[in-house]
């Protein structure tokens, strides 16, 4: 596996900014949902980090849960159609929802994932995410909570993966596609 230094292009958000906004939207989520109990979805596997850390800053009462999607198409680019390959273990009829992604890139798997979750009919439902790369969109859906936007771009580390490795890293980095090869 090669060493991630070889291909590291920048990084884009080091670990004490993402630790430190982080807390802020711990802070600015359990404002809002002072008074209730939250019920939090995160996406695997690339929200899982985030989801850590952000539920540590939470100080309402929540509860958690996960699903994994895969979108048709390539592991760089998704095509606007989502399969759910791992559902969701609880029922989210009635509860206040809010769903944990890592990046938001052309839309289509929170989209779809927004769709689902609507006809279960939660109370309410809304969307965290760590990164926004809103030049990619392709489908409109609201962010809620949003970590930081980022410009087009392919980035990795903390839960990101490039062929799913390097989502241990503690910061989010730009690739440089010129020197990342998969099969060293
Ligand atoms: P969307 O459906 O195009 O919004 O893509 C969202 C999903 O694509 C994310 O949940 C990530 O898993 C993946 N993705 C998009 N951009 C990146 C990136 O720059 N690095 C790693 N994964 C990405
Ligand atoms: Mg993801």
């Amino acid at each position: 596996m090669q060493d991630y230094r070889e291909f590291l292009d920048e990084i884009l958000v080091d670990e004490e900014t993402l630790q430190r906004r982080i807390a802020e939207l711990g802070i600015q989520i359990s404002r809002d949902y002072q008074g209730k109990s939250l019920h939090l979805i995160c996406i695997l596997r690339g929200g899982v980090m985030f989801l850590t850390d952000l539920m540590r800053r939470i100080s309402v009462p929540h509860t958690v849960d996960f699903m994994a999607v895969s979108s048709y198409g390539s592991a760089r680019q998704s095509t606007g159609q989502v399969r759910i390959t791992l559902d969701l273990k609880d029922e989210i009829h009635g509860l206040d929802v809010l769903l944990v992604e890592d990046i938001v890139d052309s839309g289509y798997t929170i989209a779809s994932v927004l769709d689902l979750l609507r006809t279960r009919h939660p109370l309410s439902l809304r969307v965290c995410t760590l990164l926004d790369k809103p030049k990619r969109r392709e489908v409109s859906v609201p962010l809620d909570y949003c970590g930081f936007v980022i410009p087009n771009k392919f980035v990795f580390g903390y839960g990101l993966d490039l062929d799913e490795y390097y989502r241990n890293l503690p910061f989010i980095a730009t690739v440089n596609l010129k020197k990342y090869h998969p099969q060293a």
